[in-house]
C-alpha cells in the first residue's frame, strides 16, 4: 500500500461501546494491523495493550484478567493494566531477572459519551479531540450500535460513506427514499476543526426516514479526521444523533461503527424495528464497496467530478495537509474552504 492511502497514525480510532468491556472482561481486536486488548481494571478505568505475550507471542486476550493482572495462558507470565510485567512463574529462587525489559506497549485508550477510542501513535496531544456530541451529556451512552466490517480500504470506506449520489442507486428501500424521487439539492458547507461540516439546513424532502420525526427538524452533518462522521438532528426539543467511526483494521478491511443516540423516549419503542433497517442500510454499502474491490484491484484512474465528489476531495486534501504538518512539526491548516456543493440524488 502506498504511504498516501496508508491509514493516518497519531489519531484516535474507535474501538468497541464502553459496555462491551466490563471489569475484568477483556475484548481483542485488531487496529491499523497491529492486535490490541482492551480491558477494563477493578476500579473501572478501561485500558488497552498489544495483544502479544512479550515471551513466545501468545495472544494476551487468550488468558484471564482479574481486574488487577492479566495472566497470559501459556507460561502464566503475569502483567499490570499499565503493561509491566510483574510476575513470571517459572523463575527459581534467587533468579534475577529484569522485569522492565519485557514491558507490553500500551496504548492510550479513552471513554468518551460511552465508546472507547484508542490512540495510534506516539503524541494524542496534537491529535483531532475525539468528538463530543451535542446535546448529550458525558455520561451518554449510544442506544443502538451496529458495527459491520467493510472489505475496503480506509480510503475507500471514508469516500464511500461520506457519497451523497449513491443513495438512490444503492439504499433504495421504501422506508428511505424512492429512485424517482431525485432531485438537485444544494449544501452549504464550512471549514470545522480537521475537517467541514454541512450546515445546518431542512433535511431532503425525499428521505423519508427523517418525516418520522416530525416537521420541526433539521440536521448538521460534520466529518472530521481520520475517518468520523457526526450527523445532528434536531427534532423539536428533541435530539437524534448518529455517529459514524471507521476504524482501518488492516490495508484491505475497515470497520464500519455506527452508533446512534436520542433523546425522544418514544424512539426506545422503536429500537427494535429500527436495528434491522439500520443493519440493512449498512449491509447496502458493504456489499456494493465489496463489488467495488473487483474494479478497484486493477487500480484504475478515478475520475472524481466536481460538487457530488468534492466531499471525498477535501477528505484527500485533509488527510494530506495532517501528515504533512506532522512532517513538518507545524500546526494543522484546513485546507477546507466555505462553499455551497451542488448535486442531484
Ligand atoms: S507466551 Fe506468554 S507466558 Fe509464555
Ligand atoms: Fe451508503
Amino acid at each position: 500500500m502506498d504511504e498516501a492511502a496508508a491509514p493516518l497514525r497519531e489519531a484516535w480510532y474507535y474501538a468497541v461501546p464502553s459496555r462491551q468491556v466490563r471489569p475484568g472482561g477483556l475484548v481483542a481486536r485488531v487496529m491499523l494491523g497491529a492486535p490490541v486488548v482492551l480491558g477494563r481494571d477493578a476500579a473501572g478505568a478501561a485500558f488497552a495493550l498489544r495483544d502479544i505475550c512479550p515471551h513466545r507471542g501468545m495472544p494476551l486476550s487468550a488468558g484471564s484478567f482479574d481486574g488487577r493482572q492479566l495472566e497470559c495462558c501459556y507460561h502464566g507470565w503475569r502483567f499490570a493494566p499499565d503493561g509491566r510485567c510483574i510476575a513470571i512463574p517459572s523463575l527459581a529462587e534467587g533468579q534475577k531477572f529484569d522485569f522492565a525489559t519485557v514491558a507490553v506497549p500500551r496504548y492510550p485508550t479513552r471513554e468518551v459519551q460511552g465508546n472507547i477510542w484508542v490512540y495510534l501513535g506516539d503524541n494524542p496531544q496534537r491529535a483531532p479531540e475525539i468528538p463530543l456530541l451535542d446535546g448529550f451529556g458525558a455520561d451518554a451512552a449510544p442506544k443502538l450500535f451496529e458495527s459491520v466490517s467493510f472489505k475496503a480500504a480506509i480510503d475507500d470506506a471514508v469516500v464511500g460513506l461520506m457519497d451523497p449520489a449513491h443513495g438512490p442507486f444503492v439504499h433504495r428501500a421504501w422506508w428511505w427514499r424512492a429512485r424517482r424521487s431525485i432531485h438537485e439539492k444544494a449544501k452549504p458547507f464550512v471549514p470545522s476543526p480537521w475537517g467541514f461540516t454541512m450546515s445546518r439546513h431542512a433535511p431532503s424532502s425525499n428521505s423519508r426516514a427523517y418525516k418520522l420525526l416530525g416537521s420541526d427538524t433539521d440536521t448538521e452533518i460534520v466529518f472530521r479526521l481520520p475517518s468520523v462522521r457526526i450527523e445532528q438532528i434536531r427534532a423539536g426539543r428533541h435530539a437524534v444523533c448518529n455517529l459514524t467511526a471507521i476504524t482501518p483494521i488492516d490495508e484491505s478491511t475497515s470497520e464500519i461503527n455506527h452508533c446512534i443516540y436520542w433523546t425522544a423516549p418514544w424512539l426506545g419503542a422503536l429500537k427494535p424495528l429500527l436495528r434491522p433497517y439500520v443493519r440493512k442500510f449498512l449491509r447496502q454499502d458493504r456489499d456494493i464497496m465489496a463489488r467495488q474491490q473487483q474494479g478497484l484491484a486493477y487500480r484504475p484512474t478515478l475520475a472524481l467530478i466536481d460538487d457530488a465528489d468534492t466531499q471525498a476531495r477535501w477528505y484527500y486534501r485533509l488527510k494530506r495537509e495532517y501528515r504533512r504538518a506532522l512532517d513538518e512539526n507545524r500546526e494543522f491548516v484546513n485546507p477546507v474552504e466555505p462553499r455551497t456543493l451542488r448535486w442531484r440524488s
